[in-house]
C-alpha cells in the first residue's frame, strides 16, 4: 500500500508573543499548520510558546528569538527555519514597535525607533524571505500595516509614516516579486485590543479582540486571493473613504474631529 504523507504547511509570525500575532498563531495551529513564532523579548516568547504548545496534537509550535531590527538575526532566523523545520509557506510580518505620542512634539528619537523596527525591520524580513522563497518559486509574504498609514493624522506622524511606507512597499513588491513566485499581501486592521492599544488614551471606535483579528487574517491569507485584508469592514470602509477626500475637506474634518 502506498502512503502519501501530507506535509503540514508552515507559517512564520514575527511579533508572535502577544496581541494579533499570538492570536493568529493560535488560529493557525488550530487549523493544522506548523507555526514558528518570534519576537525580541525571550521571556515573553517562552511564555507564549508554552501557552501554544498543547493546542494541537497534529501541528507543532516553534519559537526563535529574533529582533527584526537586527539584519543578521533575521537572516539567521529564516535560515534556521528553512534548514531545521520546513520551508516557509507564509511569512506574516506582524512585529512592530508602538509608542503613542500624546503631544504634538516632534520627537526624533521616536521616529528613529519606529523606522528601525517597523520599516527597516520589516524590510530585513522581506529580504530574508525573498532569498529563501525564490529558490522554490513559491511563498506568501503578508505585511501587517495599519489604516493609520492611509493619511497623515495629528500626533501620529512617526508610527503613521512607517505604516504608510509598508503599504507602499507592499504595493510595489506585489509587482516586483511576481517573477519569483512570491505573493504579497497587506493587512490593515482597525482597533484591536492588545498591549499596544492598551497604551492609547483616546476613544477607539469599533475596537475588536485579537481573536477576531486572527479569524479575519486566517480567512484573508488562506481562503481568499485579495491583496488587502481589512477588518472590521464597516470601519475600514469609512477610513478608506477618508483616503480619497480632497486635502481641504480632509484637513477640515480631522481638525473638527480631533480639535488639533
Ligand atoms: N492593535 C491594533 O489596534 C492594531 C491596528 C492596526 C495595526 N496593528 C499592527 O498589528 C501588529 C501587531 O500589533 P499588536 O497590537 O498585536 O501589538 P502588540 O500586542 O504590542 O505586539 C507587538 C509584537 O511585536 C513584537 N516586537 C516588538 N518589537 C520587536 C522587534 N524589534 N523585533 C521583534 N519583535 C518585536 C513584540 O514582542 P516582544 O515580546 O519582544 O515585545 C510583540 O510580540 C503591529 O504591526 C501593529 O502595528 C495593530
Amino acid at each position: 500500500m502506498l502512503f502519501v504523507l501530507n506535509k503540514l504547511k508552515t507559517i512564520w509570525i514575527t511579533g508572535g508573543s502577544s496581541g494579533i500575532g499570538f492570536a493568529t498563531a493560535e488560529k493557525f495551529l488550530n487549523e493544522g499548520w506548523n507555526v514558528v513564532i518570534s519576537s525580541k523579548n525571550k521571556e515573553n516568547l517562552d511564555k507564549a510558546k508554552k501557552k501554544l504548545e498543547n493546542i494541537s496534537n497534529k501541528s507543532k509550535v516553534y519559537s526563535i528569538k529574533c529582533d527584526i531590527s537586527n539584519r543578521e538575526e533575521v537572516i539567521d532566523t529564516v535560515k534556521k527555519i528553512t534548514s531545521e523545520i520546513s520551508s516557509i509557506d507564509i511569512g506574516l510580518l506582524n512585529a512592530a514597535a508602538y509608542s503613542p505620542n500624546k503631544t504634538q512634539e516632534f520627537d526624533i528619537k521616536n521616529y528613529e525607533v519606529l523606522i528601525d523596527v517597523n520599516l527597516k525591520g520589516t524590510l530585513y524580513c522581506i529580504e530574508a524571505l525573498k532569498n529563501e522563497m525564490q529558490k522554490n518559486k513559491n511563498g506568501n509574504i503578508a505585511i501587517v500595516s495599519s489604516p493609520v498609514g492611509y493619511r497623515g493624522l495629528p500626533t501620529a506622524g512617526a508610527y503613521g509614516m512607517t505604516k504608510a511606507g509598508l503599504i507602499n512597499i507592499a504595493e510595489s513588491l506585489f509587482f516586483d516579486f511576481k517573477k519569483f513566485g512570491i505573493k504579497i499581501k497587506v493587512i490593515n486592521p482597525g482597533f484591536i485590543k492588545s498591549k499596544s492599544t492598551d497604551l492609547n488614551t483616546f476613544p477607539m471606535p469599533f475596537k475588536k479582540s485579537a481573536k477576531f483579528a486572527a479569524e479575519k487574517i486566517y480567512l484573508g491569507l488562506v481562503k481568499t486571493n485579495k491583496f488587502e485584508i481589512i477588518f472590521p469592514t464597516f470601519f475600514l470602509m469609512i477610513l478608506k473613504f477618508g483616503r480619497i477626500l480632497p486635502y481641504t475637506l480632509y484637513f477640515y474634518l480631522i481638525t473638527r474631529i480631533t480639535g488639533l
